[in-house]
């Protein structure tokens, strides 16, 4: 199996990390990657895409690329659209033209947070521009590509941070909350959003083991805990012996964020379970990533 994994960020790097151990053929792609690790593309253009397909000639291709700042989504909608909508349908075309198997990581936003424990089955209803617009990429790729996996995942944390805190690239949840608190600073929680945050190393895992299956369709992959963002916050402490006291609740509808939050969108994972595949509940996850 010789896999192209487009987009260098924090699922990027842990896939090609699980590659490399597995001994899997792989080659990187991303819009701003060291040239000495793999090829620049950028994926709004059709062009581009199409020319990186034909020179790797990848069996499988994992889309990670994307814009996923949600604040930054809802405030350059534009972008996002180009990016996260635009650029998924190019990569996907260019897979059917040249009879690649896509696997494609779409998101928990896609639903609005009433229900919670969303199955598959579930009608998303996404209250967020990065939702809609990652719903209307599963939508196009659905249509655009025979053979296509399409995941749905939720809170990424892992190893690879990104550092600079600018505008498109932010620190993840978990980093923050260490930096924070470990900085001995106060930091405010929201108690009114609940997700399965996700341990990267564990979605990179479960991507491949799934293509090994030959999954097709729409699969939720995400942590087995469901918790609020506050109580995310307060286990991270837990498990790095920092100060719990330093993290205080506060509502949504207080923090002014530019993007709508849902306020339950977990996961089910029964449809993962049913094939073989499970996660780590989140202290186990958080000892593995300790
Ligand atoms: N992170 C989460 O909590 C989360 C939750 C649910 C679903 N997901 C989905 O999971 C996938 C992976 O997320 P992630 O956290 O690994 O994202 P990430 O760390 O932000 O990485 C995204 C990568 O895509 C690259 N990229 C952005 N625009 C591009 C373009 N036009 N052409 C080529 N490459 C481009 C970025 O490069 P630059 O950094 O140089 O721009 C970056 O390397 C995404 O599809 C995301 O929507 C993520």
């Amino acid at each position: 199996m010789k896999c192209l994994i487009i987009g260098y960020g924090l699922l990027g790097k842990e896939l090609a990390v699980k590659m490399q151990e597995k001994g899997i053929e792989f080659s990187v792609a991303s819009n701003d990657i060291n040239e000495a690790l793999g090829n620049r593309v950028d994926i709004t253009s059709k062009e581009e895409a199409g020319s990186l397909l034909l020179q790797h000639k990848p069996d499988v291709v994992f889309l990670t690329a994307a814009v996923t700042n949600v604040d930054f989504c809802e405030e350059n909608s534009q972008r996002a659209f180009d990016v996260n909508v635009s650029g998924a349908k190019n990569v996907a075309g260019a897979c059917e033209e040249h009879g690649c198997f896509l696997v494609f990581y779409s998101t928990d936003f896609v639903f609005d947070g009433k229900k919670g424990n969303y199955s598959e089955t579930d009608l998303p209803n996404p209250l967020n521009v990065y939702g809609k617009t990652k719903l209307e990429a599963e939508q196009a790729i659905a249509e655009a590509v025979q053979r296509c996996l399409i995941i749905r995942t939720s809170t990424l944390y892992g190893q690879f941070e990104p550092v600079e805190n600018t505008a498109e690239k932010k620190k993840s949840f978990v980093q923050w909350v260490f930096d924070s608190l470990k900085a001995g600073n106060e930091i405010m929680v929201v108690t009114d959003q609940v997700t399965n945050p996700t341990l990267v190393d564990e979605l990179a895992e479960a991507s491949i083991a799934l293509v090994g299956k030959k999954a097709k369709g729409l699969i939720h992959v995400a942590g087995r805990t469901a918790l609020s963002r506050f109580q995310f916050a307060e286990k991270v402490a837990e498990r790095f012996s920092l100060n719990k006291a330093l993290i205080k609740p506060i509502e949504t509808a207080q923090l002014g964020q530019a993007a709508k939050r849902p306020k339950d969108s977990s996961l089910s994972l029964k449809k993962l379970n049913s094939l073989g595949v499970k996660t780590k509940d989140i202290e186990s996850a958080l000892k593995e990533l300790a």
